[in-house]
């Protein structure tokens, strides 16, 4: 599924960014946006930082805002290109995020914005596998994803934008319950909160 729009949304970063600008309005804008996964969360200088699937570095540079140790990981070397433009304060390590080339227990927070459905159900948990492997004791992920909305006047936004953009795994997405997995995977959950009629989460959850 989707359409030509989401070629053209990885192939040309300000589009991507305006349509991410626009999506955010949903959350108050989007510096809110891409800090709603890190409220509460202690960030400071030393804390070591993942941004799991960074993209271009969208969030990465409010995550080099708060820490000078922040590690941006994604497969696609052009994102990774970008995110070197963009935050160059940022290191940088090309990979899949179901194995991921670190060593285990090397981050206190492993951050994730809209990029766990991109990932099928079994890559999922692969994923949270990995996460839990390269935390600390005690750290936390934290992700900002689709949710199935709980409002029904919230469906035909999601509908359409998950047409246009999206592919068959965001629409797995919305059917797996992401908490039972992280559970499964040893994860204890600190907070799950829903937003826009339910159809952004932000989960909160540690090792
Ligand atoms: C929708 S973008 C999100 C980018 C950024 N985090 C943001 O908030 O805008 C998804 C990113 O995930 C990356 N990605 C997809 N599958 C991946 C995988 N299995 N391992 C690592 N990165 C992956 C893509 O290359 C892309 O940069």
């Amino acid at each position: 599924m989707a359409t030509i729009l989401r070629t053209l949304s990885y192939k040309y970063q300000w589009f991507y960014d305006g349509i991410s600008n626009l999506a955010a309005l949903a959350v108050g804008g989007e510096n809110r946006f891409r800090n709603l996964a890190l409220e509460q969360l202690p960030i400071d200088k030393n804390t070591e930082v993942l941004d799991l699937c960074c993209g271009a570095g969208q969030t990465t540079k409010i995550l080099a805002q708060y820490s000078d140790r922040v590690t941006g990981l994604d497969a696609s070397p052009v994102a990774l290109t970008r995110a070197q433009r963009n935050v160059p304060n940022a290191r940088y390590i090309e990979g899949l995020a179901q194995n991921m080339p670190l060593e285990s227990e090397r981050f206190d927070l492993v951050h994730s914005s809209v990029a766990l459905h991109e990932m099928n159900p079994d890559e999922l948990q692969q994923i949270f596998q990995e996460v839990y492997r390269v935390l600390k004791p005690g750290g936390v992920f934290a992700f900002i994803d689709f949710h199935k909305p709980t409002n029904g006047l919230f469906w035909p936004p999601l509908a359409l934008f998950m047409w246009l953009f999206e592919t068959q795994t965001a629409w797995q997405l919305l059917q797996t319950d992401l908490l039972a997995k992280l559970e499964e995977t040893g994860f204890k959950i600190a907070r799950h909160k829903l937003y826009v009629g339910g159809s952004l989460q932000v989960a909160q959850a540690k090792k």
